[in-house]
């Protein structure tokens, strides 16, 4: 399920990968329309862990959406806001997190990433995510335009290099939501065994 010369198809990574420490969090990124927060919501649900989401966590303290945010403020604004909620999101354990789609764009996100964190890129094509997101009711300020399927094609080149370094990718289209909660449910799970067995 690694990123690859064949994605899909590798295993997940090693419950050594957390150090010995078992996984604390999970973070799932990737493009909007990609399935964080339905896969979210039920991993929560399957590991006991509360999930919370980077966007409403920022409307939260922003006590705004995120498209008056972006409509008032800009977006280098809310970037900020974003970048705030994130660090102290990630202190937190236990839980199931979902970035918004820019959050893993600024250098050195991913890859400053506790080791405890168990972060994972959900694939979606960019058409994909715009048929997704026309079928739901959330606006998304960055894809309010002409030719939506263009403007994810290009934030997906730009980005694709940081969700890649997630330690885990799974691709959306190939399986159900159930199906992507229960595979990473089983790698928290066996990290956590393989710490239980190291004591
Ligand atoms: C954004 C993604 C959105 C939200 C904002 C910007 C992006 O989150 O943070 O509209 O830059 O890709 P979701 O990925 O949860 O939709």
């Amino acid at each position: 399920m690694k990123e690859g010369p064949d994605p899909g198809s590798a295993s997940a990574p090693e419950a050594g990968d957390a150090r010995g420490g078992g996984y604390r969090r999970v973070l799932l990124v990737g493009l909007m329309g990609s399935g964080k927060t339905t896969v979210g919501t039920r991993l929560g649900e399957l590991l006991g862990w509360e999930f919370l989401d980077f966007d409403d966590a920022v409307e939260e303290a922003a006590g705004r959406t995120i498209p008056e945010i972006f409509r008032e403020d800009g977006e280098a604004s809310f970037r900020e806001m974003e970048a705030r909620v994130g660090a102290e999101l990630l202190e937190r354990s236990r839980v199931v997190l979902a970035s918004g789609g820019g959050w893993p764009a600024a250098p050195g996100r991913m890859v400053d990433l506790a080791p405890d964190t168990l972060s994972v890129w959900l694939r979606v094509s960019p058409e994909e995510a715009v048929r997704r997101i026309r079928a739901g009711d959330v606006v998304r300020p960055l894809l309010e335009d002409v030719d939506p399927v263009t403007r994810a094609r290009e934030l997906l080149a730009v980005r694709r290099g940081r969700y890649a370094e997630a330690r885990l990718t799974l691709d959306t289209e190939a399986g159900s939501a159930e199906d992507l909660a229960r595979t990473i449910a089983e790698t928290i799970h066996s990290s956590a065994r393989s710490r239980e067995r190291s004591r």
